[in-house]
């Protein structure tokens, strides 16, 4: 257990997948979580599993690919706890499609969400924790992210985007005692988003996840748990010697 008793942790797209997982384990280490979604429903949903934990815990729809509500709702945050320690940056979506059918509406949906959604959450919350020389911020980024694939170049450049901006803020917040770190997911099922992706293979013609799980060194696919237990540690005074990192929590997917 890494000790986050009383924490304030904000997790964006915690409705559903990976990041409701990361927001019940902050809550299972003892943190207070805010649970940012653009779906209303799933963020009540999890908010309320999380307040049956004995945690302190609101559910809010937020876009976070527009800076307004974001700093809205973290504006509201603040008004009722008087700092927030962790920021888990984990909204993200992933179209499937060769650039040749990718629109220029689509591409920057994805930038948007993927990328300037990020930005966003760290431009709100870590000028605050700057001010309160303190806190760990943690972006959800992808093994996609350190390696081009077909049919996800749009998803790519904006994982490859958030592995750069995480480097470039855990630079700029050194020295404020911020931490910025990011998590590269290998093939994570069990969330709406692969759901979709392995739906997608099939009209293709290309294998599932599960089809591809004799590839990974450790032989199984990854569980949102997988990543709630890194996102866990990150956010815990156990990675303070950590900053600027990319921890890929892939099976052994990828090692660089
Ligand atoms: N599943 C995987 O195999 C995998 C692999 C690598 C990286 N990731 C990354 O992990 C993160 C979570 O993925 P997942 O598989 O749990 O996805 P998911 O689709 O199951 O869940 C994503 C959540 O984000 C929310 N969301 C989407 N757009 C939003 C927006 N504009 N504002 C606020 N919330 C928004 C959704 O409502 C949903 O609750 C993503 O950043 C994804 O890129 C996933």
């Amino acid at each position: 257990m890494y000790g986050l008793k009383d924490k304030l942790a904000v997790v964006t797209g915690a409705g559903i997948g990976i990041g409701k997982s990361i927001a019940l384990r902050l809550a299972e280490e003892g943190a207070n979580v805010m649970v940012l979604d653009v779906d209303a429903a799933t963020a009540e949903q999890a908010a309320k599993e999380i307040r049956d934990l004995g945690r302190k815990c609101q559910g809010m729809q937020v876009d976070v690919s527009d800076f307004t509500q974001v700093d809205t709702a973290i504006r509201a945050t603040l008004r009722s706890f008087d700092k927030i320690d962790i920021l888990v940056n984990n909204a993200g979506i992933s179209p499937m499609g060769l650039l040749v059918d990718t629109t220029v509406e689509t591409f920057d949906r994805v930038m948007r969400v993927n990328l300037n959604g990020v930005f966003n959450g760290c431009k709100s919350v870590g000028t605050h924790m700057m001010e309160n020389k303190a806190g760990k911020i943690i972006n959800i980024a992808s093994w996609f992210g350190k390696v081009g694939k077909h049919s996800f170049s749009a998803y790519c450049a904006s994982k490859f985007g958030v592995i750069g901006l995480t480097q470039s803020l855990a630079m700029e917040m050194a020295s404020h005692g911020v931490n910025v770190n990011a998590v590269c997911p290998g093939t994570i099922v069990e969330t709406a988003m692969r759901e979709e992706t392995d739906r997608e293979a099939i009209r293709l013609g290309r294998l599932t996840a599960k089809q591809r799980e004799s590839q990974i060194p450790l032989g199984r696919v990854g569980l949102p748990a997988d990543i709630a237990k890194v996102v866990a540690f990150l956010a815990s005074s156990e990675s303070d010697y950590m900053t600027g990192q990319a921890l890929n929590v892939t099976g052994g997917l990828i090692m660089h």
